[in-house]
């Protein structure tokens, strides 16, 4: 594939998606747009937008689809995206969303589709250990603490649990991804250019498949 590079990277929750879309954007140099990190960072801001996305995230539900069609939809018309191109990581995340994105992005559409699967066991056990940085949003885990005291290594920002990584939330943000995310696995598949990727294993193996896969297209 060449550049305007267009992937989408599905998966649910816990699957890895920001871990990998930020190091596959850094090799690529393309944006790695996450509507989640969009969303934790305006609610940061207090802005208007952040403020109507804050409740519906930390329950675990998903912010309604006019409030993140305008964001996502700004973002894709800047000049970075349209030369050199993105990885959209949590969007779409239901049918309507994925009609929208073909919508924003006619003529030329989605170049890949990477579904990068992981066994909800797994996306459980990363979920109740996944830590961040408050300051710029960098993941850690239990198993991977930062260096020093919960203190990001890149910002110095204090490293905390998500608030919708609690069970309950966690058990609805699943339970939401498998009545109106997987749906879009059937959907990409039927029109190809979609590719599924384990993401269970080595970190560095998993990003080394996702860079071949994009490679090979
Ligand atoms: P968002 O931030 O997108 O959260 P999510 O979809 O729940 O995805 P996660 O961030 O939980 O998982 P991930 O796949 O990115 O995994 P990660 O790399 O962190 O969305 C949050 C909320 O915003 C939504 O619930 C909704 O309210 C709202 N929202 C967002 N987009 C929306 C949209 N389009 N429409 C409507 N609402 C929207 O990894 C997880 C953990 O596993 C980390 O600790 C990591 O270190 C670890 N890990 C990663 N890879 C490995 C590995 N190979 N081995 C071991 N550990 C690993």
């Amino acid at each position: 594939m060449n550049k305007p590079y267009r992937i989408v990277m599905l998966g649910k929750q816990g699957a890895g998606k920001g871990t990998q879309c930020s190091k596959l954007a850094a090799t690529l140099g393309i944006a790695h747009i996450s509507t989640g990190d969009m969303l934790r960072s305006a609610a940061r801001e207090g802005t208007e937008f952040g403020k109507l996305a804050q409740g519906y995230m930390e329950r675990g539900d998903l912010v309604p689809d006019e409030v993140i069609l305008g964001a996502v939809r700004d973002r894709l018309y800047r000049s970075d995206c349209r030369e050199d191109g993105f990885v959209l990581d949590g969007f779409p995340r239901t049918l309507a969303q994925a009609e929208a994105l073909e919508e924003i992005l006619t003529p030329e559409g989605v170049k890949l589709v990477i579904n990068l699967d992981v066994s909800t066991e797994v996306v459980l056990r990363r979920l109740s250990s996944r830590r961040v940085c408050t300051g710029c949003g960098r993941t850690y885990s239990i198993d991977f603490p930062p260096a020093v005291d919960w203190t990001c290594d890149d910002c110095g920002g204090t490293v905390v649990q998500r608030a919708d990584d609690t069970p309950e939330a966690i058990s609805r943000r699943l339970a939401i991804y498998e009545e109106l995310t997987a749906p879009l696995i059937a959907w990409y598949e039927a029109k190809g250019r979609f590719v599924t990727v384990s993401g269970e294993g080595d970190f560095d193996a998993i990003s080394d498949e996702i860079l071949a896969t994009v490679t090979r297209f």
